[in-house]
This record gives C-alpha cells, sequence and structure tokens, in this order.
C-alpha cells in the first residue's frame, strides 16, 4: 500500500515529442519536483507502438503493449500521450474504471468525449488532469480552475494554434505567399505532413471547446463552434489590414451573454495596437476578462517537448501533493450557444469591382439598406489590370458591428452587383474590448 511519502508511479503511453519531454523533467528537475510535490515522482512504465532506444528511460519497463498500462500494478497514474482518438480514448477509460487518475494532451479526445470522460473522473472519485492539451506549456488550464477561480468569466480570446500564427506571421513580415509559409513551417516541424487540423482551425476548435466548457461551466460543445481556417487568407488582405490600423490573427473567441454564448474560430482583424495582435511566430496568447480581475493575458509557448512536457509535469506534480481533486459530479450549466448568423461583429469587405465612377456609392447605399454602417475605408486602392485589359479596383471597408445574418444578406446584394468582378472577401475585426 503506497504512504503519503512513497513515490508517485507513472505510466506513460506514447514515446513521442511530449512523452520524451516528461521523462526528460521528471529526470533533469527531480530534485525540485520532489521538494514541490512532497515526494518523487517516478515513470514506472512506458507504452508503445514501437520502442525508443536512444530515450534514456531511466530504469522505467518498456513494453509495446499499450493495453496492459492502465491496469498495471505498478503504476499509480496514466500518462495519455499517444494521441488520436480511439485508443486514446479507450486507454484513459480503462483507466479511470480502474480507479486511476489520468493526466492527457490530448485535446481532440477531450473536446469530443470531455464530458462522459469527466463524468467517469467523477463517478470514480479521481482526477482527469488536462493541463498540456491547450496552449502547450501556458498554465492556462490552472488560471481558469484556480487563479480566476472567483470570477465569472466573460470571454475569452486566444491565439492556440502555433502554426496558423507562424504563417499568418511569415506572410505579414516577409510577404511570403500561403503556400510558402506553410512549406516553411513544415520544414522547421511546425507544422504536420498533413496540416489540415491546424490550418482548417480544427486544432484551435478542439483547445476553446476545452477553455469555454471550464470558464463559462458547460459542456464540451465541439459540434457547435463556428470554424474557420486560415488558407482563404491572401497577402492582399494583411496589407489593407495594416493601411487600416489592423493585424490578422487567427483567434479562438468565447464570449457569453444574456442571449447565450458565442464560441467561434476565424482568421480576425484585430486592432494593431493589441497586445494580441504582437504576439508572433509560433507563440501562443491567451487573454481572459473575469468581471472581478478584469482583463489577464497568458503567453507563452503553445507546443514543442518541454513545454507541454512541463503542463504534464504540473498536473502530476497536482496528483502527488493530493490537490488534484476528481471533476465536480453535475458541473455543467444548460447554456445555449448562439448561432453564428446571430453573433454581432465588425466586418473587413473587400470587393473586387470595375474601375468606374459611382461604384462606392452603390455599394454603400445597399450596406446602408441592409443597417450597415461603414466605420473605415479604403476606396482608391491599387488599380489591377485583368486579361480582360479593364481596370479593377478593391473598394475595402471596415463596418461597424452589426448582425452577422445582416452582413450575409448585404455581401450577397453588393455580390449581384454588375460591376462587382470577383468573390468578396469578408474578415470578422475584433477590437477585443468585450463588446
Ligand atoms: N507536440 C506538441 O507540442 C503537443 C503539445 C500539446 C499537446 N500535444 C498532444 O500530446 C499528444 C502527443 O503528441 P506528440 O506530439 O508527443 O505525438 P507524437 O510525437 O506523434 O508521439 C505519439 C507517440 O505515441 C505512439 N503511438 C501513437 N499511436 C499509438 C497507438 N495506437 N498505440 C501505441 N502507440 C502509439 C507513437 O508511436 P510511433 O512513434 O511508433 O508512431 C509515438 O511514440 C497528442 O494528443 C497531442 O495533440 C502535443
Amino acid at each position: 500500500m503506497p504512504t503519503v511519502s512513497s513515490p508517485l508511479r507513472v505510466g506513460i503511453c506514447g514515446l513521442g515529442t511530449v512523452a520524451r519531454g516528461v521523462v526528460r523533467v521528471l529526470r533533469e528537475n527531480s530534485e525540485i519536483i520532489q521538494l514541490r510535490a512532497g515526494r518523487p515522482i517516478v515513470v514506472t512504465e512506458v507504452a508503445s507502438r514501437r520502442a525508443r532506444p536512444e530515450v534514456d528511460l531511466a530504469g522505467a519497463g518498456f513494453s509495446t503493449d499499450v493495453t496492459s498500462l492502465p491496469n498495471h500494478p505498478e503504476i499509480d497514474v496514466l500518462v495519455e500521450l499517444i494521441g488520436g482518438e480511439d485508443t486514446a480514448l479507450s486507454l484513459i477509460e480503462s483507466a479511470l474504471m480502474a480507479g486511476k487518475p489520468v493526466v492527457t494532451a490530448n485535446k481532440a479526445v477531450l473536446a469530443r468525449h470531455g464530458d462522459e470522460l469527466q463524468q467517469l473522473a467523477s463517478k470514480q472519485g479521481v482526477s482527469l488532469g488536462c493541463e498540456a492539451a491547450v496552449a502547450g506549456g501556458i498554465p492556462v488550464i490552472s488560471a481558469l480552475e484556480h487563479g480566476l477561480a472567483g470570477n465569472e468569466v466573460e470571454w475569452v480570446a486566444g491565439i492556440i494554434n502555433g502554426t496558423c500564427n507562424y504563417i499568418l506571421t511569415a506572410m505579414a513580415r516577409s510577404g511570403q505567399s500561403f503556400e510558402t509559409a506553410l512549406a516553411d513551417a513544415q520544414r522547421l516541424g511546425y507544422a504536420e505532413a498533413d496540416p489540415t487540423f491546424d490550418i482548417e482551425g480544427v486544432d484551435a476548435a478542439h483547445k476553446l471547446t476545452i477553455l469555454s466548457s471550464l470558464a463559462f461551466g458547460m459542456d464540451h460543445r465541439f459540434s457547435e463552434i463556428h470554424v474557420e481556417g486560415i488558407s482563404g487568407v491572401t497577402l492582399e488582405d494583411l496589407g489593407y489590414a495594416g493601411q487600416l490600423g489592423y493585424r490578422i490573427k487567427h483567434l479562438g473567441i468565447a464570449r457569453r451573454s444574456a442571449a447565450g454564448v458565442e464560441i467561434r474560430v476565424h482568421p480576425t482583424l484585430v486592432p494593431e495596437t493589441h497586445l494580441l495582435a504582437h504576439v508572433d511566430g509560433v507563440m501562443n496568447a491567451v487573454l481572459i476578462h473575469g468581471n472581478a480581475a478584469g482583463d489577464t493575458l497568458y503567453y507563452g509557448a503553445g507546443a514543442g517537448e518541454l513545454p507541454s512536457a512541463s503542463a504534464v509535469v504540473a498536473d502530476l506534480i497536482d496528483l502527488a501533493r493530493g490537490t488534484a481533486l476528481p471533476p465536480a459530479a453535475n458541473r455543467a450549466v444548460d447554456i445555449p450557444v448562439i448561432p453564428i448568423q446571430q453573433n454581432v461583429s465588425a466586418h473587413y469587405l473587400r470587393i473586387p469591382s470595375s474601375d468606374r465612377p459611382g461604384v462606392f456609392a452603390r455599394v454603400a447605399t445597399l450596406l446602408s439598406e441592409h443597417e450597415i454602417s461603414i466605420e473605415a475605408a479604403i476606396q482608391r486602392a491599387q488599380a489591377i489590370h485583368t486579361e480582360s485589359e479593364e481596370h479593377w479596383v478593391p473598394i475595402v471597408i471596415v463596418t461597424q458591428p452589426v448582425i452577422e445574418g445582416k452582413v450575409t444578406e448585404a455581401v450577397a446584394a453588393v455580390q449581384a452587383l454588375p460591376e462587382v468582378v470577383g468573390e468578396i472577401v469578408r474578415i470578422r475585426v475584433d477590437d477585443l474590448d468585450g463588446h
């Protein structure tokens, strides 16, 4: 029977980037970790698809059978770091069923199965740690669960996908095309060989699902999130956004109002005076507005071996100390998710139109007929010469905040004008001031 001062025995599933980091941090920082945890934390077993003899497991046993780990008699906690959905989910369930706490970095599993896993953990009286699942090394889960626990959180907005942020930063800074910036991100290890989950916003939506659940006490509502990626963002739009005093960032935004909660992931024009506009490269940042604390901002590395391991080890230290609690039973509040067409946002519109007099006035009239006011505009943008020899100029407009359904209707009406010669681009604008 383990005593209070006996080691916390850890079993790790997976031996990839994060798992190797966890082994390393537990080994290299063992003294300080023991001091803080009040007892040693020792990896006793590792299981993964294939052995990695080059990794120093510091005496831990190794098996290629991951399914043996949840019920292994020599482990007190299961750390799931294989990623993916099916096997990872069944490993987590098996460990919880065996009455063992779990630590996971798996945002995909939590976003889709977080409610049932929390209920199971609650029933079994064990904890389910997931600090590494959102924003890597940034302790944002801990901020929501502990530091801001006395607040009603009003909104959360974050740059929570390093791949998207790297690509948008490279495009804005060096004028690289989306394709070149993505290829560079892949070469540097910042993007997967198949980058779809990152660039199409799915990874950010997984993380925003977890953040919203913690921030507002709601269920994990991944399927109701409005998700847009960055593959449609062009150098032209980054340039016009700059002229208007904005930068384009890929944001996850969750905001509570009397009507419910907006949860959305999409490219956003952010004022260049805002701190989030200056979070560049692969870095992440999460801004949380609580009704007592006001704005608090968390910045750091959102991925990588050691930053992610730092978060996993923090969860293990909580467990070793005895401060990791099971999720509360019946914690979820029933909050409606507001459909995107009812969301209120300002919009950036780029309208490719022929270079003829009166076009801007016609566009402005149509917007006004849909109760949309113009906040700012670039009317004499650089003329573009097309194959048909006709000059066209983009009309670039920033609207005042308006219900999105009206923007959809207005854009359809403007698109139908004979002078509009190409697809209208629309990107939401957010001043990140809570309105
Ligand atoms: N990388 C990061 O910076 C980061 C940050 C935050 C969260 N995360 C999350 O952390 C988790 C792990 O990510 P990672 O980057 O460490 O992944 P990774 O480098 O691909 O490592 C995954 C490990 O699990 C093994 N594995 C995968 N599927 C398996 C299966 N079905 N059975 C047995 N072993 C299996 C892999 O074996 P093989 O090597 O043989 O394929 C590999 O050792 C994911 O949920 C990820 O979303 C990662």
